[in-house]
């Protein structure tokens, strides 16, 4: 009998360990110990077997055992308690924190500020309009009235019969001048609209508009402030030409190219070959736009001119799909 609760107490204390601090293992195995049809029940009813003068010394031996048996299955429980609050609880400091994501300025709103930040430095105001337009600022004070063939350039988004989405920031010289008097240099960047939709055409999209209105502002201003422009955003070695264009709100007008950034002139795909890129549209105000206004065209003259911020990014930073700033997918959006 003394064999047999040593065996038990041996085998018992051995399994304890060996389940760590699984407590749903640790229950069983009490159970199988020392529950009612456990291995120490089974001792007990052999108590019976055992001759009368020595039973009293083995009810003594397996009381002993119970309460051995008892306290190794508490230590354990109590045991791998603690070791499982522990692994809840403890802080391990040295696990490499976890970086909040960072919310930045969209690459054509970086792009926006910047050129506004050039004309700001050449003394250039910003001025923001209206999204939703008057036809009369958006077309008719810009000399393009409603049978004129230049509307069909635009695919407008209308409103109603006077009210449009704007199809370009030009507009807002409209609106500058109407309340201002010359000199006026101003640069307005913003959202605008046309019902266009393909790789290369979103049906809104961003431009940024110029205007400098004084005392004898000349073509040669006009070179030079642009050229400036193209120098500060592109790089003082890029080249660029001032090519004979048409706008019904200028004359003469003028859009400028830059020499191809993805190939420095040579030709390739991008630049269709020629070695140059068209990069915005400009000219000298065109008397007719002053006579809406109240300015006289014998006194004051100026020049104007807009740009495409999606075409600027996209040369800029080397981008060949116009949809990716408008997918905001994250891993485009975090490159910038
Ligand atoms: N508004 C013209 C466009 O959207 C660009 C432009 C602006 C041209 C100012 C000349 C002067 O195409």
């Amino acid at each position: 009998m003394k064999q047999a609760v040593q065996n038990l107490l041996d085998t018992a204390s051995n399994e304890v360990s060996g389940l760590g601090d699984d407590q749903k293992a640790l229950d069983q195995a009490r159970v199988k110990f020392l529950g009612r049809k456990g291995e120490l029940a089974q001792l007990f009813k052999e108590l019976g077997k055992v001759p009368e003068q020595e039973r009293r010394e083995a009810g003594r031996i397996l009381n002993e055992a119970k309460a051995k048996l008892e306290a190794i299955f508490s230590d354990a429980l109590e045991n791998s308690r603690r070791l499982a609050a522990g692994k809840r609880e403890s802080i391990d400091v040295t696990v490499p924190g976890r970086k909040p994501q960072q919310g930045r300025l969209h690459p054509i709103t970086q792009v926006a500020l910047e050129i506004t930040r050039i004309f700001n430095w050449l003394g250039f105001e910003t001025v923001e309009g209206p999204e939703i337009e008057l036809d009369y600022y958006n077309f008719e004070a810009l000399n393009i009235p409603k049978d004129h063939p230049a509307r069909e350039m635009q695919d407008t988004f209308y409103i109603s019969e006077d009210v449009v989405l704007r199809t370009h920031t030009s507009p807002i010289q409209v609106r500058t001048m109407e309340k201002r008097r010359p000199p006026i240099r101003i640069i307005a960047p913003g959202r605008t609209y046309r019902c266009d939709s393909d790789v290369t055409h979103t049906p809104m999209f961003h431009q940024v508009e110029g205007l400098m209105v004084g005392k004898g502002v000349c073509f040669g201003d006009l070179k030079g402030i642009l050229t400036t422009f193209v120098h500060q955003m592109f790089g003082h070695d890029v080249g660029l030409r001032f090519r004979p264009s048409f706008f019904p709100f200028t004359e003469p007008s003028a859009e400028v190219d830059i020499q191809c950034v993805m190939c420095r002139g040579q030709g390739c795909r991008v630049c269709s070959q020629t070695g140059w890129l068209e990069i915005l549209g400009s000219g000298m105000v065109d008397p007719e736009v002053y006579k809406y206004v109240g300015y006289d065209p014998e006194e004051v003259t100026g020049f104007a001119f807009g740009m495409g911020i999606e075409r600027i990014a996209m040369l800029k930073f080397g981008i060949d799909d116009l949809r990716l700033f408008f997918e905001n997918d994250l891993r485009f959006l975090n490159q910038f």
